[in-house]
């Protein structure tokens, strides 16, 4: 959209330089390993948005195949191209958000870039937006005519038909198919929601809207889920644990962040390693209580610390050296929490009675304490 059209020269003055507004639509691209579609992707988006002032911004997380040189390639010889890589990070929520932020764009649009969404439908999308009929149009494949088609084996699409339902349960969102990476939507209103948005998981699209609260004019139109040309999902079972952390926060009311939540779940789960682990040093080590103690508080902190580096911090995740020094600056730190677990429940301890209240307050006191201080010392940014 030229704004300020060339008028020649007749009157002698120079011409000024044309002034461009920018982009009115920006696609964001999540991509992690795409090289091989990023290009086919691009080819795609020109044929499709022929007559749209667009540009597309492919958000990469370091991917290892080189993504993102490729999409810089790209980028040398199109304008309309731009790459983000982040290094040290992981996740499709976070990527997507960074993209969008980073378009000064009107709309954007949020599509895999693995082909497996119909781009013929952005125009569609747009259109809607422009007319002002919604703040965000979704790509569903369960409204009327659209279809998981062949895109999802028949296990993920019964998992997808739980999760579904769990959404419109608990968080009282009316979608028809919240777990949709694909939609347009007015920049202003993540700019707005962005805040309260979590980096982790996949559920963007169920983040947005659900952090809204009903305050977005929703539409959807239908389309057919492609099957993947080249290269594989990245959706593990793991990445489906996130999408319940995201679930209760969000009933929660955003009072604890889903990562709080898994590493108290994880917390948990080290109770119970705890337990059999000293059960088994006491019987089979025959070893004494003292000893048979310390040793299965070492196994549930090493079982706390991989679980937590697997799932919590999935993002940050350490490897190698940097795990073996963020194993220890973990011993180090949920040492202290028993510290701190122990001092705030012997201060709420008054009378017999309350053992469990002043349990309880040492329990929480020592969880926000190791999490605080492993956040900052052991899965530092
Ligand atoms: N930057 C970044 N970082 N991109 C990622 C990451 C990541 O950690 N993980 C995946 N992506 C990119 C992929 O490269 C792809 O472009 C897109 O995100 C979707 O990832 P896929 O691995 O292809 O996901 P899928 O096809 O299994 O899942 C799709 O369908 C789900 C519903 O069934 C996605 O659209 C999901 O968002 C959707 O919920
Ligand atoms: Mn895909």
């Amino acid at each position: 959209r030229i704004t300020s059209p060339d008028t020649g020269s007749a009157t002698g003055t120079p011409s000024p330089r044309p002034v461009t507004t920018g982009p009115e639509l920006s696609i964001v691209l999540p991509t992690f390993n795409e090289a091989q579609n990023v290009p086919l992707m691009v080819d795609l988006l020109e044929k499709t948005l022929a007559g749209i002032d667009w540009e597309v911004i492919v958000v990469d997380d370091n991917s290892p195949d080189g993504t993102s040189q490729t999409g810089r390639a790209i980028a040398r010889g199109n304008p309309r191209v731009r790459v983000i890589r982040r290094i040290g990070r992981r996740g499709l929520s976070g990527a997507c958000v960074e993209g969008i932020l980073s378009s000064s764009a009107d709309f954007v649009a949020v599509m895999d870039a693995d082909l497996q969404h119909d781009e013929s439908l952005l125009p569609k999308m747009l259109e809607e937006l422009r007319a002002d009929r919604a703040d965000l149009v979704v790509a569903s494949r369960k409204v009327e005519g659209g279809t998981i088609g062949e895109g999802l084996s028949s296990v993920r699409a019964w998992g997808s038909n739980i999760a579904n339902g769990l959404a419109q349960k608990l968080l009282n969102v009316s979608l028809s198919d919240p777990m949709s990476g694909f939609f347009m939507i007015r920049r202003q209103k993540v700019e707005d929601l962005a805040p309260q948005l979590s980096a982790q998981g996949f559920k963007i699209l169920l983040d947005i809207v659900s952090s809204a609260k009903g305050a977005l004019r929703i539409k959807e139109l239908p389309f057919t889920f492609r099957q993947r040309q080249h290269g594989e999902s990245k959706l593990d079972t793991l990445v489906t644990l996130d999408y319940f952390g995201l679930l209760l926060a969000k009933y929660f009311g955003d009072v604890v962040s889903v990562r709080f939540l898994m590493f108290g779940l994880v917390g948990a789960s080290g109770l119970v390693v705890h337990l059999v682990a000293l059960r088994l040093f006491l019987v089979m080590g025959a070893m004494e209580f003292n000893w048979a103690q310390t040793a299965a508080s070492f196994v549930a902190m090493t079982s706390n610390f991989f679980l937590n580096n697997q799932l919590t911090y999935r993002d940050r995740r350490l490897t190698g050296v940097r795990a073996i020094v963020g194993l220890v600056t973990f011993y180090a730190v949920c040492s202290v929490g028993v510290l701190a677990n122990v001092g705030v429940a012997d201060l709420v301890y008054a009378e017999p009675e309350y053992w469990w209240l002043a349990g309880t307050a040492g329990a929480i006191m020592g969880a926000v304490w190791n999490y605080a201080a492993s956040s900052a010392l052991t899965w530092k940014k």
